[in-house]
């Protein structure tokens, strides 16, 4: 199973990479990736998608699932979280997280990312929710990491 899985996450690193290579849209990127995180993984995720930073706090970015919470303050919720510590979070349980910001009543688990700047600031983070407790695991923040890389050095954030 966990073959699988990082099976599955290598396809999707070669695939964003030729997905986004020479792209300077970011939008268009991020879109982009969303979906095909989405698709790699359909009945595992919930929610995939993108917050960046504006105007010091986390707006909505390109995503693939239900509508979401518009912005998020920082050290507000998981993502505000990993934004404030700039170390990704693996949420098993999100009743068990304190602050936790439930945009869908039908997450239960939860992985968030940052993405990293040139200056090594935080830009943005990769967010992922699941139906399931337990979603996510050490090789998920992994690849989400090397995507997050992928997308700083492609986009020069
Ligand atoms: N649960 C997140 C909010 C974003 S949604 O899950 C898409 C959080 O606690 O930061």
């Amino acid at each position: 199973m966990k073959v699988m899985k990082k099976e599955k996450y290598e396809l999707l690193c070669h695939q964003i990479k030729s997905l986004i290579s020479g792209e300077r849209n970011r939008i268009g990127v991020l879109s982009n990736v969303s979906a095909a995180v989405h698709d790699t993984f359909p009945e595992e995720l919930l929610w995939i998608g993108f917050y960046l930073v504006k105007d010091s706090e986390l707006q909505l970015g390109p995503f693939q699932g239900p509508v979401a919470c518009m912005h998020i303050q920082k050290g507000r919720g998981v993502c505000g979280t990993a934004w404030k510590l700039r170390q990704s979070i693996v949420v098993s349980d999100v009743e068990k997280f304190p602050g936790h910001i439930a945009c869908s009543s039908e997450s239960r688990s939860e992985i968030v990312v940052p993405l990293f700047g040139k200056s090594s600031d935080v830009v943005g983070v990769i967010d992922a929710d699941s139906r399931d407790l337990n979603a996510f695991d050490d090789i998920d923040r992994q690849y989400l990491e090397n995507i997050a890389k992928i997308l700083s050095n492609e986009l020069a954030f």
